[in-house]
């Protein structure tokens, strides 16, 4: 019998509840939040809630009321002088000479890669790049060659292959997604003129943590005129939505001319541009949450003893439980207990990887990281 194309789906999704591995939406509210990436628990922060309220009612007492829609891309009716000013304020704070603003880190890191590594290039990635640089790569025509999660010897034996002519790209995050490790930062700015590589770095889980106000971890380490592009997102740290690719200004212009997501989809509507100029300035000014969540960082990780610990030491922390069965199970303990914690199946991560991610922030409270890392130690 023929199948009809939902019969199709339908199997998929069958296949997919069999193997463990059905994605459902979930409640977690009530919640002890151990699995959101709202580091310094901006998101509902009540000082900067008025701040933004407040910087809105300011520009309408000046006539300047904030659209709730951008009524279409910014290159044909959605750009007013807030993008430019939220762009340039942007620029400053993380030391960079331009920035664009997209929909989201997804949006900014497909629109970057697939625009900027072309034909006759090569780009070099590290293996545990998270899906939205993935993408962009699969969408770009230069030669892709993936290297060793944070092997810079598999990296440079790739790099020999190819001569010091041919331009080419190296991909990482400043804090990877799911292992909380960083990239050897310095290590790959030293490559770059040895090879003729450039560097692009998402700094997606570094943006308002690290360096000075938070403006990232590349301008901690004073790398920032080194680096080609530097994608910031503002879902994580910022508590909002959208994210910047920071980089020249003849990037900025390139990107304008050729990254699809940001040509072909609606701009962010003003009153959300304006949200995220207020939380610019907040963030700014937050170093005791920035110093409480490493105080925080410091406190798990000098608790969690034995094997199935990951050694992080970022708010990114990691429990490791092998095959995808046992670690649900592990994971639903951990919910019954109340904490809000996410299993990270195979195949979003090797066999044998599997893990619970832990999120610390800066209101984690440290008898909740004790009685957390007692439940999923009980239940190991
Ligand atoms: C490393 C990394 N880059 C990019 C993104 C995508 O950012 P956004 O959630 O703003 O689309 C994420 C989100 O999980 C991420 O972890």
């Amino acid at each position: 019998m023929e199948k009809s194309a939902l019969n199709h789906l339908s199997d998929q999704l069958n296949t997919r509840e069999s193997d463990g591995l059905l994605r459902s939406l979930q409640d977690l509210a009530g919640m002890i939040d151990f699995c959101s990436n709202d580091y310094l628990g901006l998101s509902q922060n009540s000082d900067l809630t008025h701040a933004i309220e407040q910087a809105a009612r300011l520009r309408a007492e000046k006539g300047q009321a904030l659209a709730h829609g951008a009524t279409g891309s910014r290159l044909i009716s959605g750009h007013s002088p807030i993008f430019d000013e939220f762009e340039q304020a942007c620029a400053e704070m993380h030391r960079a000479e331009a920035a664009l603003l997209f929909a989201s880190g997804y949006d900014a890191n497909v629109g970057l890669i697939s625009a900027v590594a072309q034909e006759g290039q090569v780009i070099f990635c590290d293996k545990l790049l998270h899906a939205s640089l993935i993408d962009g790569l699969r969408l770009c025509k230069a030669e892709k060659r993936i290297f060793k999660h944070n092997d810079l010897g598999d990296l440079v034996q790739l790099l020999e292959q190819y001569p010091k002519e041919t331009p080419k790209w190296i991909v990482v995050e400043s804090i990877y997604s799911m292992d909380g490790d960083m990239a050897p930062l310095v290590e790959l700015v030293d490559l770059k003129n040895t090879y003729n590589t450039e560097i692009i770095v998402d700094e997606a889980h570094s943006g308002g943590l690290y360096g000075p106000g938070g403006s990232g971890l590349c301008v901690e380490l004073g790398l920032e005129k080194e680096i080609f592009a530097r994608v910031i997102t503002f879902g994580k740290a910022w508590g909002n939505a959208g994210a910047v690719v920071m980089g020249s200004k003849i990037l900025k212009d390139y990107l304008i001319n050729f990254a699809r997501p940001f040509i072909y989809s609606t701009a962010p509507s003003p009153q959300h541009v304006s949200s995220l100029l207020a939380t610019l300035a907040f963030i700014k000014s937050q170093d005791t949450l920035r110093q409480k969540l490493q105080t925080n960082i410091q406190f798990f990780q000098s608790h969690c003893h034995g094997d199935a610990w990951g050694k992080s030491q970022t708010a990114i922390q990691t429990f490791f439980v092998s095959g995808n069965q046992a670690l649900r199970a592990s994971a639903k303990k951990a919910q019954a207990a109340g904490f809000a914690v996410k299993p990270i199946v195979y195949p979003t991560v090797a066999k044998g990887q599997e893990r619970i991610r832990i999120t610390l922030n800066a209101a984690s409270q440290e008898k909740d990281m004790l009685t957390l890392i007692q439940t999923l130690n009980d239940n190991a």
